[in-house]
């Protein structure tokens, strides 16, 4: 099948995290990206809410990120590369008030916003941070809800999350196993219960992005185990594309993604991956 991937979390920008170190490699990326089906990639360097605490060194990340995207636009128009691309930041829940008033903080700029807390645990005040977000009037989109640790016993809080209007955005490459076990079968229970809005690679150009397996995993799924919404979705095949083509173009262009309907995938599919990655 041809997914049309939109992946709306991705670190290519060159030089200004732990992604791609050069324009090389950036490149380097984005055809990978394109290579494994992605028609749009948006660029999500790491950035702190406590650098809003201080102005001055917020502005000075974000003018290095508007030079890096600057130089990779250009390399990407000179290239013979199909592939679009567009910005964002992955932005760190690290201070009690997030202002995300800065068009650049959020998925080009409109009212979504991807966040990830820090250090892949889960604060004891996740829920009031991600609510001030959506409280604030922006649309928050949780970066790899799978990856923090013991999430697995805290379902009752991410149930609350996502009925207050926070999106779960898995990584390909948890579904792919390139994390190991856990956060690869937490993905699957997250996706059982009908509260995946979409899927993104989080691809740091290290290793693959590891869309293939990914959409292997999908592909397994069966029928629902849970509806959403008025009109159950028949096919399979449209189930994957609301996952990784229209929620996250609808989260692009500020709207929230459809309810995707709960389908359990197939864990005996897609082998654990392996290799050098960072993060
Ligand atoms: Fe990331």
């Amino acid at each position: 099948m041809s997914a049309e991937i939109v992946d709306l979390h991705s670190h290519v920008l060159p030089g200004v995290d732990d992604g791609a170190r050069d324009l090389a490699e950036a490149l380097s990326a984005l055809k990978a990206l394109q290579e494994q089906g992605v028609q749009k990639v948006i660029a999500t360097p790491h950035f702190r809410a406590s650098l809003l605490e201080r102005r001055s060194r917020a502005d000075a990340r974000l003018a290095l990120f508007d030079e890096a995207y600057d130089e990779l636009t250009e390399a990407l128009a000179e290239s013979d590369l199909e592939i679009a691309l567009g910005r964002a930041c992955e932005f760190k829940l690290d201070a009690p008030v997030a202002d995300l008033s800065d068009p650049r903080l959020r998925l080009e700029g409109g009212p979504a916003v991807l966040v990830e807390f820090g250090s892949f645990q889960l604060p004891p005040f996740a829920g009031n941070q991600l609510k001030a977000v959506v409280d604030a009037g922006w649309l928050p989109v949780l970066a790899h809800p799978e990856r923090y640790f013991g999430i697995e016993t805290a379902f009752d809080r991410v149930a609350r999350w996502v009925a207050d209007g926070t999106a779960l955005q898995v990584n390909a490459r948890s579904l792919a196993g390139g994390y190991g076990s856990a956060p690869r079968q937490i993905a699957a229970e997250l996706l059982a219960r009908g509260w995946v809005t979409c899927v993104a690679s989080d691809y740091h150009a290290m290793g693959v992005p590891e869309w293939p397996p990914a959409l292997t995993l999908l592909q397994s799924a069966v029928a629902p185990v849970s509806s959403a919404g008025d009109e159950p979705v028949e096919s399979g095949e449209e189930w994957i594309r609301q996952l990784v083509s229209e929620n996250p173009r609808r989260l692009i262009s500020g709207e929230p993604g459809k309810p995707v309907e709960g389908r359990s995938v197939d864990l005996g599919v897609a082998g654990s991956s392996r290799g050098r990655r960072r993060r």
